[in-house]
């Protein structure tokens, strides 16, 4: 209870109970923590949006705030040269003194979450959960990958022959250039760096041209956690920056999170060099589905609907974009669905009543309004004026198969008829993405029997299809999603390091 005295708000202050829960980050922020942790003897004076906003406008609007500068091509070979020169040292450090960084990195980054609350919101559109979320995702990251590749880097002696010594070891491959989307500029950004920065690579980081001033921040931040400054640089910038990265003589690795036609001619960019084959690991989107059958309970599937395919603007490459509803229920459901999509605010990030932030930008409204325009939709929310599209939802004739990843909040909806599951299955398969995957169903004969046939890296039953959790649920797809491994996973940063057995007659 409020006293005279400041308490901690984690003990009184509401939480949104939808929000992700992390087994590694029980000290993670609550809102009011966000806002300074305080109250006052009346118990409000907590420190409010305005607060948040007033850092923002500092942060982005005063004459002094850091400007990031992209770079120019010839920036990019002195980047990868200076990155080249230190990682040998960064690599022959014990691992543990790279581990120590990425963890003091962690604690950082919780540090200092109102500063980097008030980037996400400011320059991704974040929402105050979203943006909450986003940064316990980095610190799972950092943390996770520093305790793998304590696990991984050790060398290890392995039998053989009496008389022979063999030892073989994992280490950093040289310079690893990463590539990160705009939709988690700060937790996506930081975890594929994190990763190749644990093994003992050297990291040059390419944010989305939308998001560099987060990614600034936290390279910056990872600096002062004991990163060496050659050992990882920011190279903001758009395409033509990416192109000259991937063609760099000292390039060893590409670890790439963005749209499937890119991934596509990064590999095809990496396949033409002379020189070493440099391996790429890419996660890419999805055309997300959910089925949900008769016995499904509706309430539930309302809310794992709703939060799945409109939380976050369905600016997630986990998003759900189908939803496969057995015809028996589906008047009822949609309905119900509807319902539940209409009380979402859409709004500002900084504002706390906000459920649904903004659009990255104009060229992506336009793409989702284009999409829209060649449906009727069967239900819209409502939207303030400016980079906002309501909650949206399409339904698709019988023959209609969507194959194609609308990145946004609408939501395409089919019907099936009892006993046609496998159809519903093959369908899904057919669009050749293999992401995120939902089931709400009571029957344990279906839960086995779809959860078996699924293609799709992250299988949710029961529950929504977004936020998987570093370490609970490794993220990453198959097919047109990606290459594997997955981010957050015990296999991810065996595809960082290149091995070594050293063999001794004795
Ligand atoms: N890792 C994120 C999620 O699971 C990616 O979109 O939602």
């Amino acid at each position: 209870k409020a006293g005279d005295k400041d308490v901690d708000v984690e003990e009184v202050l509401f939480f949104p109970d939808d929000l992700e829960t992390s087994p590694r980050h029980p000290r993670i922020p609550l809102p009011g923590a966000l806002f300074g942790g305080r109250l006052n003897s009346n118990g409000v004076e907590w420190g409010n949006e305005a607060e948040l906003d007033a850092l923002a406008q500092a942060m982005y609007d005063a004459p002094d705030a850091p400007k990031v500068k992209p770079f120019a091509a010839k920036d990019v070979d002195a980047a990868m040269t200076r990155a080249a020169k230190a990682a040998p040292a960064w690599r022959d450090l014990p691992v543990a003194t790279r581990a120590a960084a990425l963890r003091r990195g962690a604690d950082l980054l919780e540090e200092e979450r109102p500063a980097l609350m008030a980037t996400l919101a400011r320059e991704a559109g974040k929402t105050i959960d979203d943006g909450i979320a986003e940064i316990r995702e980095a610190v799972d990251f950092l943390r996770y990958y520093a305790d793998e590749a304590e696990g991984l880097c050790p060398p290890r002696d392995l039998p053989g022959p009496t008389g022979e010594l063999n030892r073989w070891q994992a280490r950093g491959r040289g310079v690893f250039v990463t590539v990160a989307p705009w939709n988690f500029p700060l937790a996506i950004f930081l975890g594929q760096t994190a990763a190749a920065l644990s093994v003992g690579n050297a990291v040059v980081a390419k944010p989305a041209p939308q998001t560099p001033r987060i990614a600034a921040q936290a390279v910056a931040l990872l600096h002062r956690a004991g990163v060496p400054e050659d050992a990882l640089i920011l190279a903001p910038g758009g395409v033509e920056i990416g192109r000259a990265l991937m063609e760099h003589d000292v390039l060893a690795g590409v670890a790439f999170t963005g749209s499937t036609a890119t991934a596509k001619a990064i590999n095809r960019a990496l396949a033409d060099r002379d020189g070493p084959i440099v391996p790429l690991i890419a996660e890419t989107g999805g055309v997300n589905a959910m089925i949900v059958d008769a016995t499904a309970l509706p309430e539930q599937v309302t809310r794992d609907v709703v939060a799945s395919a409109f939380r976050s603007a369905g600016q997630r490459c986990s998003a759900c974009r189908i939803l496969y509803i057995q015809e028996d229920v589906a008047d009822r459901m949609l309905e119900m669905i509807q319902g539940a999509a209409a009380t979402l605010t859409l709004g500002d990030g900084m504002d706390l009543a906000t459920d649904v932030g903004p659009i990255i930008d104009q060229d992506a409204l336009d793409r989702l309004h284009a999409h829209i325009a060649k449906h009727k939709p069967r239900w819209q929310g409502k939207a303030p004026a400016g980079l906002f599209l309501p909650p949206t939802i399409i339904e698709l004739g019988k023959d209609e198969v969507l194959k194609e990843e609308v990145f946004g909040p609408i939501l395409h909806v089919k019907r099936w008829k009892a006993g046609q599951i496998d159809k519903v299955l093959d369908e899904i398969a057919s669009t050749g993405f293999g992401l995120t995957f939902g089931l709400h169903s009571r029957i344990d004969a279906t839960i086995a029997h779809v959860t078996a046939q699924a293609t799709a890296g992250n299988v949710y039953v029961n529950r929504n299809q977004i936020g998987a959790i570093v370490g609970s649920q490794p993220f990453g797809g198959h097919g047109k999603s990606g290459t594997g491994p997955k981010a957050g996973g015990p296999l991810y940063l065996s595809r960082f390091v290149e091995e070594v057995v050293i063999s001794t007659d004795t």
